[in-house]
């Protein structure tokens, strides 16, 4: 969950090193460090607990002397307090002239650090990661060289782990190495890059490597040596980043939120792109990836948060169009219950940043079972990405608001894509049909804008609302994973308690939390399609109504009947039913964002949260 960069080169080390924490501080914001180090001041090292303003303000009063190699990190705190002392990078050695830092959980650090403390090592911080810089300079003492003692403690550490280490003795070489955690390099001319994850040196470069499991980099100015642990060479796979800098700028947004969810056109849009004719007809080349498809029975989807509700919403279209069973499981759970796997299983991973750890660790779970792995991903070079056996990306751009928004539609509409490509494969449905609902999708972006264009009233409601101490959201069919994401948003952002909830489960119990004035928002079905669920969702507005709820109901365009019962409507324009699911959801992430703006909340970086969770 951290966030990791490294450079060597001629450039200005301490403007790479800040500039890309600042676009990885979505990983984690407890507190910010570097290391630099420059041949007369040698290593350099300044942290900071907080935000990395509080670094870089703490830099220009006291300010270190620039370099050409260097190594920073945010942290998303898992062992000890987010504190100076606890922030990274740890120093170790001699003199302290080593510098680590770390991105995972180092699961037995606690027997290491009694081997440790046994030896006379004392410990600065109370991390997990202080143990591999001590580990690293012990060894580096025996032998003298860096590498060969990188290499030998990589091998003893257990977890997860993306490490960078420099040496003051070494002001050429940045080591690093990972296992379960991301690492990327950046190609630059005369310089190289590692970072977590692209976004830290997409302003240098777009040239990139991605770093496979237990591998380890031997970065120099103008050589990168890959291995394996054991120093086995690996040959480079070298893809080329298709954002720039600017597509993670708030553009002149108030925050990266706002941005992201004026995205949603294009994300909807490109998502599509080159994958719909016009026609409707779906080709998703990607579908090449993976064996024997047309014989598989069944489908599991795995994912975690908002992803795991696009998932939900995904299902709708699969079973209704490709007649495939779906059962959306949560990443985290899946795997600790011995569910059933075979080889006609197909796992649809959905992930936006392909590094979630319990997705991750869910996939291997079914692939070692013999299952086929389909990937849903936005990040390019992400380890979900590498390991599935092909990948749908949704082409959202880079998503830096820790509140998924871009992400979340335009993963649902990747999934309902996978649908009409997989009912189109199967012919469990007439072409032409297939072909009108693909014409639908193709009128997703224009009506995510008309949307978006029209939200007033939901912003003045989340304001109005911005006292409440509990919101409740209620839907059925599509509308009940939104209703779920909806309740999400808002506990994420605006830390009250919100609910989602089946609007048909009402009475078998929540209708006992209305009371006078209780706000519910409920997504209501359309009304003029087959078997149309709106008339039951009308009457749950009557019975909370009778018990005191104010109700803010998301109704299609035309539905005129909803304003007899609710309190206020906002309204969506039509469309197919499974794809009210993306214009829905639009109004519920302004909500939640203004609701939490009045009550004075940073919306990007939201208490206790990191954008991507890479530990279990
Ligand atoms: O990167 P992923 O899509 O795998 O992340 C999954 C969840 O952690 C993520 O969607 C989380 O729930 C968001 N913060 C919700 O806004």
């Amino acid at each position: 969950m951290c966030g990791i960069v490294g450079y060597v080169g001629p450039g200005s080390t301490l403007e790479v090193l800040l500039g890309g924490l600042k676009r990885l501080e979505y990983r984690g914001y407890d507190s910010a460090g570097i290391s630099v180090i420059d041949s007369e001041a040698g290593l350099q090292t300044r942290k900071r607990a907080g935000k990395l303003s509080v670094l870089v303000d703490d830099l220009d009063q006291a300010p270190i002397k620039d370099a050409h190699i260097g190594i920073g990190h945010t942290r998303w705190a898992t062992h000890g307090a987010p504190t100076d002392g606890n922030a990274h990078p740890h120093l170790g050695g001699e003199h302290l002239k080593l510098s680590l830092i770390h991105n995972g959980i180092i699961e037995n650090f606690a027997e290491l650090k009694a081997e440790l403390i046994s030896q006379g090592v004392k410990f600065q911080s109370e991390t997990d990661s202080e143990v591999a810089a001590h580990l690293v300079a012990g060894e580096y003492l025996k032998s003298n060289d860096l590498s060969a003692a990188f290499r030998a403690v990589v091998k003893r550490l257990e977890g997860a782990f993306t490490l960078l280490c420099i040496h003051e003795d070494h002001p050429d070489l940045v080591l690093a190495a990972r296992r379960n955690s991301p690492l990327v390099i950046g190609l630059g001319e005369n310089e190289n890059f590692l970072g977590s994850d692209v976004a830290a040196f997409v302003a240098h470069t777009k040239r990139a490597v991605s770093v496979g499991q237990d591998q380890i980099v031997e970065l120099r100015q103008n050589s990168v040596l890959v291995t394996s642990f054991d120093g086995d060479p690996v040959e480079l796979s070298e893809f080329k980043i298709d954002w720039d800098a600017s597509a993670a700028s708030k553009g002149g947004w108030p925050s990266f939120m706002a941005k992201e969810i004026a995205d949603q056109p294009q994300a909807v849009g490109d998502t599509l792109m080159g994958r719909l004719a016009s026609d409707g007809s779906v080709k998703l080349s990607e579908f090449a990836g993976i064996d024997a498809l047309s014989q598989v029975d069944r489908i599991t989807i795995v994912a975690c948060g908002t992803a795991a509700y696009a998932g939900e919403v995904a299902k709708y279209a699969i079973e209704k169009w490709a007649k495939l069973p779906v059962s959306v499981e949560l990443a985290h759970e899946f795997r600790y219950r011995d569910p059933i796997i075979t080889e006609n299983t197909l796992i649809i991973a959905i992930s936006q940043s392909g590094e979630t750890m319990d997705t991750l660790m869910a996939t291997r779970y079914a692939k070692e079972r013999g299952a086929k792995v389909l990937a849903i991903c936005n990040t390019q070079g992400a380890t979900l990405a590498r390991e599935a056996d092909a990948t749908i990306y949704t082409h959202a751009g880079p998503e830096v608001a820790v509140a998924s928004t871009k992400a979340f539609t335009a993963q649902i509409t990747a999934g309902q894509l996978v649908a009409l490509a997989l009912a189109s494969l199967r012919g469990s449905m007439p072409q032409a049909e297939l072909n009108e609902l693909g014409q639908e999708l193709l009128k997703l972006p224009r009506a995510v804008k008309e949307v978006l264009d029209s939200v007033g009233r939901m912003k003045e409601l989340g304001k109005e609302l911005s006292d409440a101490k509990s919101i409740l959201f209620l839907g059925r069919n599509v509308g009940y994973p939104i209703a779920l994401e909806g309740a999400l948003k808002l506990k994420e952002l605006a830390y009250i308690h919100a609910e989602g909830f089946a609007a048909g489960e009402l009475k078998h119990g929540p209708i006992a939390l209305i009371e006078e004035g209780q706000p519910v928002i409920v997504i209501v079905p359309a009304k003029n399609t087959p078997g149309s669920l709106q008339p039951k969702v009308i009457s749950n507005i009557q019975e909370i109504k009778a018990r005191g709820a104010k109700v803010i109901a998301i109704a299609e365009a035309g539905d005129t009947e909803v304003a007899n019962y609710a309190d206020e409507v906002f309204f969506v324009p039509q469309t197919h039913p499974f794809m009210a699911a993306q214009l829905s959801v639009l109004p519920l992430q302004i909500f939640a964002m203004e609701l939490a703006t009045a009550k004075g909340l940073d919306v990007d970086q939201p208490r206790n949260l990191a954008k991507s969770v890479t530990v279990e």
